[in-house]
């Protein structure tokens, strides 16, 4: 193989996905982690549909699929006592699935499957994650960085250092990386001091599997035991809250001592934790996500409270964003000022996500504390049931956009912007206001068919290519000359048509049978349009003309 180009530090899931992303284009990376054993745990365990969407398109999806189950439904019980249901619910209002948005509900994926999916996708490349090895210091010149890539032995450096010579550095070295500090980023947020967690996976016998059990006390604490699987007996159990010490108690017998005390359900059988942890609920995020030649992603970039269970979610994001950008610059097709706007297009996004898991924690768990403005759509009953009822339907993800980017072109809606109102707009997006711009997230749309049999816009996306829909009566509108001078392994054209059409060398033709297409992408019937997706999975320009695609490649291609 030849020699590496990206380092990629850190091999939880922002990283792993990184190093897929990079090796499915073509480029040589090497992924190091400090660790000496892969991660066990459930961790952040809960996906998000987008992120379905996105494991689709890099081929991983039929794979984690095995390792998903439903999010259960939570069940509160009466205190004292803990056996008598008080309230029983969804932690989301379950949604229901559209032709353009085939995942509709998140699942559970607990980390470690995910992780060892990935890990087994790098090796069909044959890379594998180079374990106790870990970064410790980096320098910079105009060319390369330099890495000092230390092992770690008992998880202490030995003091035998390789320098790694690469063109590029991807940190996903998590929350408590080194990055922050070698880039000399600040880091800035809250830590709430006063309240902390313990999360751990242990066996419960006595303890049905078909709800997610809840005891709490509003203000104190909460216990949860969420069933891993729907058959098994294996929980992963959490304690979050305030006014106990959980460094004390991420110690199995403690932990268990503390269940048995506050839910009073001391007939529960407690097995071997296979993961236990503590921490304290981190709001954080980076002022800049590139120094230079390094770029950070995931929770090196940013933490969250993990209430709305954002963290995983948005690290995959950050990754995706990130690779097909230097895929393009390291083959030569960009420059590299395109990398600027991977921090561009991450900032304002995380900026208000941020912000919205933190104002979930508040009203969710630290209560007391000062509570924003009541929300349009919670009641008071969910306030005072005290936990987790995430109706924010941003948190799904569907409308984190890119609309304010220098690099999209929107040449369909022509009405005057506020440049402020869509940044503000970064993360929560235009729900419900029946548009389809630039810079959105590319929707579903199924049964489509081309001579090799039905496909969908999702099987068709790859992270390697740009995909053009070309939506016209007949012809190309004369996109595939307009392309003609973009490397084929950049982009590729479909003509997506209501009936069979001539065909047009270099694009493939798709018969959109039941109109999906049009639908999806909001195209008149008997209209025409031109769609460009980027690798990433949104939308980089909605034009009318060949024109159009000219000038939104010209942003991106240096040819
Ligand atoms: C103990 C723990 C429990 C969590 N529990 C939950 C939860 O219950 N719910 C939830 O929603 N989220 C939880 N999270 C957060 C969630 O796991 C993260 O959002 C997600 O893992 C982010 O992925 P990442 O790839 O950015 O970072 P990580 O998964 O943290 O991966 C970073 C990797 O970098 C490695 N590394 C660190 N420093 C170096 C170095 N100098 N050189 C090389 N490698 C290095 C680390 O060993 C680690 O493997 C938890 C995180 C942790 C650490
Ligand atoms: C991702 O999103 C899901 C669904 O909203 C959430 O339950 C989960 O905790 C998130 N995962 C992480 C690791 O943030
Ligand atoms: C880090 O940033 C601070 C504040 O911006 C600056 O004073 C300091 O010189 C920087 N250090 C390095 C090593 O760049
Ligand atoms: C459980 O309750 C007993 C009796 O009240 C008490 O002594 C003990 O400290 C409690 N343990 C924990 C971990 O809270």
């Amino acid at each position: 193989m030849s020699s590496p180009v990206v380092l990629v530090v850190g091999a939880g899931p922002a990283g792993l996905v990184a190093a897929l992303s990079l090796t499915q284009n073509g480029i040589p990376v090497r992924i190091i982690d400090k660790d000496e054993n892969f991660h066990t745990g459930s961790r952040g365990f809960g996906m998000q549909p987008r992120t379905f969407e996105l494991f689709e398109t890099m081929g991983v999806y039929d794979d984690i699929k095995h390792f998903a189950v439903p999010i259960p439904t939570m069940r509160a019980y009466k205190l004292p006592g803990g056996t008598v249901p008080v309230k029983t619910w969804d932690l989301y209002e379950k949604g229901e699935v559209w032709p353009d948005r085939p995942f509709a509900n998140g699942a559970c994926v607990s980390q470690d499957s995910l992780e060892s999916v990935l890990r087994q996708h790098l090796s069909q490349h044959r890379i594998s994650v180079e374990l106790g090895r870990g970064l410790t210091a980096l320098e910079q010149n105009d060319d390369a960085v330099v890495a000092s890539v230390t092992t770690f032995k008992d998880g202490q450096p030995t003091g035998e250092v390789e320098k790694v010579s690469v063109k590029y550095l991807i940190g996903s070295d998590g929350a408590k990386g080194i990055f922050e500090k070698l880039l000399n980023l600040t880091f800035q947020g809250e830590t709430r001091d006063a309240d902390g967690m313990v999360w751990g996976d242990v066996q419960i016998k006595g303890l049905p599997t078909d709800y997610w059990h809840i005891w709490g006390k509003p203000g104190h604490y909460t216990i949860m035991a969420r069933p891993l699987n729907p058959s098994g007996d294996r929980f992963g159990v959490g304690i979050t809250g305030q006014n106990f010490d959980p460094v004390d108690l991420a110690d199995p017998a403690k932990a268990i001592e503390f269940i048995h005390n506050e839910t009073g359900r001391t007939d529960l059988e407690f097995g071997e934790f296979t993961w236990i942890s503590h921490f304290k609920p981190n709001m954080r995020m980076v002022n800049k996500f590139q120094e230079g030649r390094a770029f950070v992603v995931g929770d090196s970039a940013h933490v969250h409270s993990p209430t709305g269970g954002q963290g995983m979610n948005c690290s995959v994001q950050d990754a995706s964003n990130l690779a097909w950008k230097l895929a393009l610059v390291l083959k030569g097709f960009a420059a590299t000022s395109l990398l600027n706007t991977y921090n561009e297009e991450r900032l304002p996004v995380i900026t208000q996500m941020l912000h919205a898991t933190t104002k979930l924690y508040t009203h969710t768990v630290a209560k007391e504390k000062a509570m924003e403005p009541t929300e349009k759509d919670s009641t008071d009953e969910d306030k005072q049931s005290g936990w987790f009822r995430w109706r924010n339907s941003a948190l799904e993800m569907y409308g984190i956009n890119y609309r304010f980017s220098s690099i999209v072109l929107e040449e369909r809606d022509t009405r005057p912007r506020d440049a402020e109102d869509v940044l503000a707009h970064a993360y929560s997006g235009y729900e419900g206001r029946g548009s389809l711009c630039a810079g959105d997230r590319a929707p579903e749309a199924p049964k489509l068919l081309t001579s090799d049999g039905e496909v969908s816009v999702f099987k068709l996306l790859k992270p390697t290519v740009h995909t053009v829909l070309v939506f016209a009566k007949e012809g190309d509108l004369g996109v595939t000359a307009a392309l003609a001078n973009v490397p084929p392994s950049v982009v590729q054209i479909f003509l997506v048509a209501e009936s069979q059409i001539p065909a047009v060398p270099g694009a493939r033709t798709l018969i959109d049978s039941e109109g999906h297409a049009r639908k999806s992408y909001m195209v008149d019937e008997g209209g025409s349009l031109i769609i460009v997706i980027r690798p990433d999975t949104f939308i980089g320009g909605i034009v009318k003309h060949a024109s159009g695609v000219r000038e939104y490649f010209s942003k991106i291609i240096v040819v």
